[in-house]
């Protein structure tokens, strides 16, 4: 029976334990929105997960919608990626990068001059986001043509190609939280007609066109996607979740990819209140024959208890591996762990960043 701390090999990519370090927006990239010497130091920390899933960044100018994110489209940004992956490799970690477009959870202030942000529908989110201003209500954003799609993609595919160069692992898509291609894919927010409006077929086209382009660009093995069926975060659940999710993990079944990234519930990390709408995820993850990543409040005993139920080949942690560097060590020995300090999730420096205590040697 496979345990948390067995080594597994999803995809290209050879772990050393199922316990992966979940992307977590963290808000403190230098000019250029480049990681920048404490992120360095930030990842080195917690290199001993199975996995680290470097946090959200934007394929693009346009792709940005918080404040200091780091990005995956320049050359600079691929020069100053290279440290935080050199940095995890040299401690035996493996780290795949996070590649995001917000679409409409943007604000002009943070986009190139004259640009707004783009989705599926011209309807503003009943959102914020943090800007130089603080914290302010998204911009309305256009609706994008449907010949703009495959400079998108081409997006996409270039962020992919960048973070191979900058020495990534691999990618993981993310199409979950209630960003652009969940902008596409739910029937909540995408009022669209033509090849990407309509049917489920039409709605998942942009999730599996930027699966495909990727998976051309690197390969599937190097390839994961994270889905969050449930969440609510900035747009509501899709009409019928458990068809919508379903179809779309049938359709990347056959893609050989990497792994599949499952957030149960509410965006946040915590577990689904009581009472809340239920959800299949097992019905899922039956269909798919890849490593199946789960995300979302989970405990060390959860955690055990999903691998050895066999729910899930690897279990994400968000919070719990900011606050402790040494999280492995911490959920193998037994060994009570840190508080977090939520004030100093977003932006900021070192403070609750690079100072959390790990475990003496
Ligand atoms: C956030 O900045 O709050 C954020 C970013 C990416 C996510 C979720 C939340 O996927």
């Amino acid at each position: 029976m496979n345990t948390l701390f067995d080594p597994i090999k999803i995809g290209d990519i050879t772990l050393a334990n199922r316990i992966v370090m979940a992307p977590l927006t963290r808000n403190r990239a230098i000019e250029g929105n480049k990681p920048g010497p404490l992120t360095v130091e930030y990842y080195r920390q917690r290199a001993s997960a199975g996995l680290i899933v470097a946090e959200a960044s934007p394929i693009s100018p346009t792709a940005q919608g918080y404040l200091d994110t780091p990005g995956i489209w320049s050359a600079e940004q691929v020069e100053a990626w290279k440290a935080v992956t050199g940095a995890v490799h040299a401690e035996g970690g493996k780290i795949v990068l996070q590649i995001w477009h917000v679409g409409r959870i943007s604000h002009t202030s943070l986009l190139p001059a004259g640009e707004v942000p783009v989705s599926s529908t011209d309807k503003a989110a009943d959102a914020s986001t943090f800007t130089r201003d603080g914290f302010i209500p998204v911009s309305k954003p256009r609706a994008l043509r449907d010949d703009e799609i495959p400079a998108l993609i081409d997006d996409y595919r270039r962020a992919a190609r960048n973070a191979i160069g900058a020495g990534f692992d691999g990618v993981e898509i993310h199409a979950a939280n209630t960003y652009l291609i969940e902008q596409f894919l739910r029937d909540s927010v995408n009022e669209r007609s033509g090849p990407y409006g309509g049917s489920v077929e039409n709605r998942a086209r942009l999730l599996l066109e930027v699966t495909n382009a990727v998976i051309a660009e690197i390969g599937a093995g190097r390839t994961g996607i994270r889905l969050s069926p449930m969440t609510t975060f900035t747009a509501p659940r899709d009409s019928n979740p458990q068809a919508t999710y379903g179809y779309v993990v049938d359709q990347l079944a056959p893609l050989g990819l990497a792994y599949l990234h499952m957030i149960e519930g509410e965006t946040g990390g915590t577990r689904e209140p009581e009472g809340a709408p239920a959800f299949d995820y097992a019905a899922l993850r039956s269909r798919f024959p890849g490593a199946w990543m789960v995300n979302n409040g989970y405990t060390k005993e959860l955690g055990k208890q999903a691998v050895s139920d066999r729910l899930a080949d690897l279990v994400a942690y968000g919070r719990p591996f900011i606050s402790n560097p040494d999280l492995v060590r911490r959920l193998r020995d037994g060994a009570p762990l840190n508080e977090l300090r939520a004030d100093k999730l977003y932006g900021g420096g070192a403070e609750g960043y690079t100072d959390y205590p790990a475990l003496a040697a």
